[in-house]
């Protein structure tokens, strides 16, 4: 996948790539990163990105003339890869809100290209006649859209093929489940008198697999009940959870 990113602060994508799985999924050529300033897209002597809004008010809004130059060039470069879907995406605290099944859908595209809106907004126009999608990371505001194209892309990039160990831990993951994740442990089997449930070290398979699902349950019903109304939960485990929820 290739991932073209426009910013004003190349400088804040440095450190994100260059550990863990991304810096591996770049050196295996799983994933190819751009980063474009959009300041070098201006033509004035100022290297101008931003204005005063019109109508007033505090604060400045990205002007639309050098996002669009920006995006038209690395639009131009990919469509004549044959390249038939590209998203275009401004992250902005107006968008829809980021989700693992948004996370899933961006992860089929072969090539995204991610706009960070910075300081008290965008020209509009680039919102409705240059970005297919808006995306939010949540009901917060960040002083701009890079740390949540990071987000983005972190939980888009985790997804491909190849990119984490085992193929079978981005399936268990919560909110792939709907559920979420059941309590872990490592060795020692105790540490400071606080000892590891003993199902966990029986060796029985069965017996593990089934208290796991049932702490998942048990965890998401304490701490988010909301997600249960989707997750895919079997009759018995249906039944379960209406007892709990009567039972306290
Ligand atoms: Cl995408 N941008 C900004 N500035 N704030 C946010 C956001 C994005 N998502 C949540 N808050």
């Amino acid at each position: 996948m290739q991932i073209d990113i426009l910013t004003l602060f190349p400088q804040m994508f440095q450190s994100p790539f260059s550990v863990g799985i991304f810096k591996r999924a770049v050196d295996r050529n799983l994933i190819q990163v751009n980063i474009h300033n959009i300041r070098d897209y201006t033509h004035d002597k100022h290297h101008t990105v931003d204005d005063c809004a019109y109508g007033g008010g505090a604060g400045m809004v990205l002007k639309p003339e050098p996002i669009f130059e920006a995006v038209e060039l690395i639009k131009s470069d990919i469509l004549r890869q044959g390249v038939s879907e590209l998203p275009i995406i401004l992250l902005t605290p107006q968008g829809r809100l980021f989700c693992q099944q948004i996370a899933q859908e961006l992860s089929r595209y072969s090539h995204l290209i991610l706009i960070c809106g910075r300081y008290e907004g965008v020209d509009e126009r680039v919102c409705e006649h240059l970005a297919t999608d808006e995306i939010s990371i949540g009901d917060y505001v960040l002083g701009g859209g890079e740390l949540a194209a990071m987000v983005v892309v972190d939980a888009v990039v985790r997804l491909l093929p190849g990119v984490i160990g085992s193929e079978a831990s981005a399936l268990d993951d919560s909110y792939t489940t709907g559920l979420l994740e059941y309590p872990q442990y490592t060795r020692p089997d105790v540490y400071q008198g606080w000892v590891v449930p003993e199902v966990l070290l029986s060796g029985n398979h069965n017996q593990i697999a089934k208290w796991r699902r049932e702490q998942a349950i048990l965890r998401t019903l304490k701490r988010r009940p909301e997600l249960l109304d989707k997750a895919d939960l079997s009759l018995e485990e249906r039944q379960l959870v209406e007892r709990l929820k009567k039972g306290g």
